[in-house]
Parts: C-alpha cells; sequence; structure tokens
C-alpha cells in the first residue's frame, strides 16, 4: 500500500523515550516513504475532540532536543478509553466509533500507538470491531508488555531507581538506618528486582513473591554479625501487599486504583520490630521523567523505524517487540491479553537470591531457593 498520511499518538502513562519514539517514526515516514504525520495530541482524546486536535510533525521539530528529553511532545492520557468513555455530566459512553471517523476524517492511512497493556486491549478491540488501521509500540517504565523483553522507558526508570539507592546508601551508612525505596511497576517488580540488584539491596520485596515481616527483621538483625554493618537497604515494589495480604491503593474516578504506600507501611513495622531507625522514601513519578538512557533511545530507533515499515507493508494489529536481540513484531492480541510479570524462578531472581538478598520468603516455599 502507499503510505500517504499517518497518525501517531502516545496513550497510557508517559515515560522516558517518547520523544525518540515519535522522532524515529517521523524520520522514517517522511525519509523514507515521503509519507506526511500528523501528531494525535492527548492520545485518543485528540481523536474525540471536535475538530480532532492534531499537529504536523515534520524532521526539522526534532534538530533539537527532542530525542534527548522526558515527557512527550504530542502529550497522553489514561482516561481515553472510547469503547467505556466518562461524559462530563457523570454518564459513560461508546464513543469507540468517533475515533474511526476521526481517522477517516483526517485521511489517516494507518495510527501508529504508543502504549502499555492497557492501551493495546482498547486499541485490539478498535481494531477487531471497527478496523483501525494500527501498529503499537510497547512503553511503560513496568516493563509488563507480554512478548518484548524491553518497552521504551524501563531501563531510564531502573537507572533512576539504582541511582536513588546509591543515594541512599552513603545516608543510611552514615546513620545507621534501614532506608526502604519504594518503586513503581504496578502489579510487576521487574524495577524493583533489577535496581535492587543493581543498588546493593539487602531485601527485595516484589509481588510476585509473598514475604514474612519475620524473615525481613532475621535479614537485617544478621547484618551486624554477618557483614559488620548497621544499616540496611529495602526496595519493595508499589505493588506489593501487607503481610496479611491487603492492597495498599487509593480508588480513582472511573474504577481505576493508584497504587503507593507499601514503603510507609514496611518501615514503620521494620522500626518497631528491629528497633532500628528507619526511614522511607516513595520515589514516584520522578521514575517517569528526565533523559531516556542510551538503551531506551536505541529500542525508540528500532521501534519507531520498524514500526513505519509495518505501516507501510499493510501489516496492521501488530506490535514491535524487542526479542533476542532483535526487532520483531506480534499480534495485537497476544501483547494485550495478559501482563508479563517476574519470573519467581528466572535467573534475576537467582542472582539476586545467589547474593544473600532476602525476598522475605524464607519457609513460605516460593521460588528457587
Ligand atoms: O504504569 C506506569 C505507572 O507509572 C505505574 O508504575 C504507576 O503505578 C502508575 O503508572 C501511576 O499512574 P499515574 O500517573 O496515573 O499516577
Amino acid at each position: 500500500m502507499t503510505l500517504r498520511r499517518l497518525g501517531i499518538m502516545t496513550t497510557g502513562g508517559d515515560c522516558a523515550g517518547l520523544n525518540a519514539v515519535i522522532r524515529a517514526a517521523v524520520m522514517r515516514a517522511v525519509q523514507g516513504y515521503g509519507c506526511e504525520v500528523l501528531g494525535i495530541r492527548r492520545g485518543t482524546l485528540g481523536l474525540l475532540s471536535e475538530p480532532p486536535d492534531v499537529e504536523a510533525l515534520t524532521p526539522d521539530l526534532f534538530s533539537g532536543a527532542a530525542l534527548r528529553t522526558g515527557g512527550t511532545m504530542i502529550g497522553t492520557t489514561t482516561r481515553g478509553n472510547p469503547f467505556d468513555f466518562s461524559m462530563p455530566d457523570g454518564s459513560r459512553r461508546d464513543r469507540s466509533a468517533e475515533v474511526i471517523a476521526a481517522c477517516q476524517r483526517l485521511g489517516l492511512d494507518a495510527v501508529i500507538a504508543i502504549g502499555g497493556d492497557g492501551s493495546f486491549r482498547i486499541l485490539g478491540r478498535l481494531a477487531q470491531e471497527h478496523g483501525m488501521k494500527v501498529v503499537c509500540i510497547p512503553k511503560t517504565i513496568d516493563n509488563d508488555v507480554v512478548g518484548t523483553e524491553n518497552s521504551i522507558g524501563y531501563v531510564t526508570a531502573v537507572n533512576v531507581a539504582t541511582e536513588a539507592l546509591d543515594r541512599l546508601q552513603t545516608t543510611a551508612a552514615s546513620h545507621s538506618r534501614i532506608m526502604v525505596l519504594e518503586v513503581m511497576g504496578r502489579d510487576a517488580g521487574h524495577i524493583a528486582l533489577s535496581a535492587g540488584i543493581a543498588g546493593g539491596a539487602d531485601i527485595i520485596l516484589i509481588p510476585e513473591i509473598p514475604y514474612r515481616i519475620d524473615n525481613l527483621v532475621a535479614r537485617i538483625q544478621s547484618l551486624p554479625e554477618q557483614l559488620g554493618r548497621w544499616f540496611a537497604l529495602v526496595v519493595v515494589a508499589e505493588g506489593c501487599k501487607t503481610e496479611a495480604g491487603a492492597p495498599l491503593t487509593h480508588p480513582e474516578p472511573g474504577g481505576a486504583v493508584r497504587y503507593g504506600g507499601i514503603g510507609n507501611w514496611l518501615a514503620d513495622r521494620l522500626a518497631e520490630r528491629t528497633g532500628w531507625e528507619t526511614r522511607y522514601t516513595i520515589l514516584g513519578h520522578v521514575q517517569r521523567g528526565g533523559m531516556p538512557s542510551t538503551t531506551d533511545r536505541v529500542l525508540a530507533a528500532a521501534f519507531g523505524v520498524r514500526a513505519v515499515d509495518l505501516a507501510a507493508a499493510g501489516r496492521f494489529g501488530r506490535v514491535v517487540v524487542w526479542q533476542n536481540r532483535r526487532v520483531q513484531d506480534i499480534p495485537l492480541a497476544e501483547a494485550g491479553e495478559s501482563v508479563h510479570l517476574v519470573d519467581v524462578d528466572g535467573d534475576l531472581v537467582r542472582t539476586a537470591r545467589g547474593l544473600g538478598v532476602s525476598f522475605g520468603d524464607e519457609g513460605i516455599g516460593t521460588g528457587a531457593t
């Protein structure tokens, strides 16, 4: 097919590397196919606006800082599900047909959507039920998209969390304290696991592995005798529950939930049980901002170029992924059907255990020992 006009949008939570993806797609589309590119502002909300909210994206826009900046120059939304759209009067409406009508009015031959698993489920329905011509690119600091080893933004977030541990270590050692660092990731512990290994954590708690406070206390109290130190670094993923299994979530409008608070909860328990001075840090959205890492920029370039090539070849309903050092593509339905969690028997969990890291599950019998 001839690709004459391409739409590009970012959907769901932002992360570092989105502008690098947009740049790569614009470069490939304009230089490789002589194609015009329209940036759709604020994800599907741009297509539901009257008139559609779009801007022309040309290569000259990317001669400066865009490649290096966090955020997304075309905006994004986590509230743009057109199948269950929240109207100003509080009612909910299916506006999915309007998305397709807007694509037709704009003369888009294809749309490249940069999103996470939640967005992929919505885009999959738009493709299946309305024939939307879409190619997707995985982005999320959580790295929980099925079928890809890495999503855009993940490595940058791990770098930020690792740097936080580097900074916490010196103050922990100076004051002989336990430092608890809560990181993002929703139900997946990828950020906590990788940053915990890279940043020398003593304890890593992830949603995939249940823990007992007794085990955490034992690990901390063993440190003076075993390693000659009176400080400890603990990383906890935001999706971890209390020991009794209660989630620390906050309701959001529209039925969604926001995670956060386990770091605080855990710090209180550890202080009480060990008698050690304890502080907590909730890293939050710091993990989503700033300059994208080299890995994220390379991934962004590879994904952006391949997505345009797929669109030009008329191969819609695909997600570009990174597998075995190669860019591949998989069906959109496959990428949206579940969430990629940490393999509790996998190499990274084994590595951490090999270093003496406690997951708090001693005696519970999960994962490798
Ligand atoms: O999915 C990415 C993510 O950053 C999660 O790690 C986190 O729980 C969530 O988004 C935060 O969402 P919001 O930006 O809506 O607070």
